[in-house]
């Protein structure tokens, strides 16, 4: 889905919109996020999960490598959205991805019954893979 520029809210309910798809018959922990690029588009994911367990797909990631296959390189902010009592925070396999294209990505998290929390990716992730390759 490509959506133009939008607010935090509009941002999230983007995610919203996209958990619905999610494919977790294993968890029943559905969740969806919506990236937004510098140029103001808007890439949605969801999680698919997979019998072979190890080979599921978070939301973020599915959004970040749909995003990517559109030519997209430059990443604003990413929305993600689960039903939980407190927002989560991406897993740490998503975090190194988002710090491949952006290491300061905003990151804004939503419960579905409206609590949000935002925190950057510096935070979650400081010093993300300084030093492998001669990375700053
Ligand atoms: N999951 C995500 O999609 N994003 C997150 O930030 C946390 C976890 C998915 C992976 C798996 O399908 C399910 O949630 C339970 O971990």
């Amino acid at each position: 889905m490509i959506l133009s520029r939008m607010e935090n809210s509009r941002l999230v309910e983007a995610a919203v919109l996209a958990r619905a798809n999610a494919h977790a018959p294993y968890s029943n922990f559905a969740v969806g996020a919506a990236l937004e690029c510098e140029d103001g588009t808007v890439f949605t994911g969801c999680n698919v999960e997979n019998l072979s367990f190890g080979l599921t797909m978070c939301a973020e990631r599915v959004a970040i490598g749909t995003a990517v296959a559109a030519g997209q390189r430059a990443f604003r902010r990413i929305a993600v959205v689960a039903a939980t009592d407190v927002p989560i925070s991406p897993c740490g396999a998503c975090r190194q991805v988002m710090a491949e294209f952006h290491p300061a990505l905003k990151i804004l998290s939503a419960t579905l019954d409206g609590k949000t929390e935002e925190f950057t990716l510096d935070q979650l992730l400081p010093r993300a893979s300084t030093g492998i390759l001669n990375r700053p």
